[in-house]
């Protein structure tokens, strides 16, 4: 069960036109508020970032929150999502396990247990096209290769089986509307 804790009050930074804005995501008013406050323009082509946020929201609080960008920002509008992916197997129980351990939960796992559930998510929140890229795919095929070369020896990687099961544990989505 998500807890019902929620602050109230966050921090921002205004200096001309950059804004950085703190605030809680499951709280659609305040963030709506802070948006307007900073007098942004929904009408021009946006893009949303988001790593590793939305997996520590229930499946319903992400759900209003996509739908929401997807509604007040305009036709041109992006989401790059990258989280957890292929939830439901062991490895991701024993990570689970572990963070609850830490006090830390992951209310949003069920949404990342496939490509279905992520392209089902940023559709019924009115996206039209929807892409999920496996990261083995995205380390092995659409970087570089010289530049994956490069960063292998940097990190010394000499158990490559285990980098290869983590990054099949987690995807990127972009999503257009
Ligand atoms: C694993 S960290 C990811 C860090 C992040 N990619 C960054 O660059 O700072 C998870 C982040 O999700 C944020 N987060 C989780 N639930 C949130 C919520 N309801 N509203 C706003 N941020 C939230 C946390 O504050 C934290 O910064």
């Amino acid at each position: 069960m998500e807890k019902k804790t929620t602050i109230q009050q966050h921090s921002d930074l205004h200096a001309g036109n950059y804004h950085l804005i703190g605030a809680d995501l499951r709280q659609l008013k305040e963030l709506e508020q802070k948006l307007e406050q900073c007098q942004i323009d929904a009408t021009i082509p946006t893009i949303f970032i988001a790593e590793c946020v939305l997996v520590y929201m229930s499946a319903d609080a992400s759900a209003n929150l996509l739908e929401f960008f997807a509604q007040k920002f305009s036709a041109a509008t992006e989401f790059l999502n990258y989280e957890q992916f292929r939830a439901a197997d062991a490895f991701t129980k024993v990570m689970e396990q572990n963070l609850e351990q830490r006090g830390i939960h992951l209310h949003g796992l069920q949404m990342c247990e496939s490509e279905e559930k992520q392209v089902e998510r940023f559709k019924n929140a009115g996206f039209k096209n929807v892409q999920v890229y496996d990261m083995n795919r995205v380390f092995k095929e659409l970087l570089d290769q010289k530049e994956a070369a490069r960063i292998q020896k940097i990190d010394f990687l000499d158990e490559m089986e285990l980098l290869y099961q983590l990054l099949a544990h987690y995807c990127i989505v972009h999503a257009e509307k």
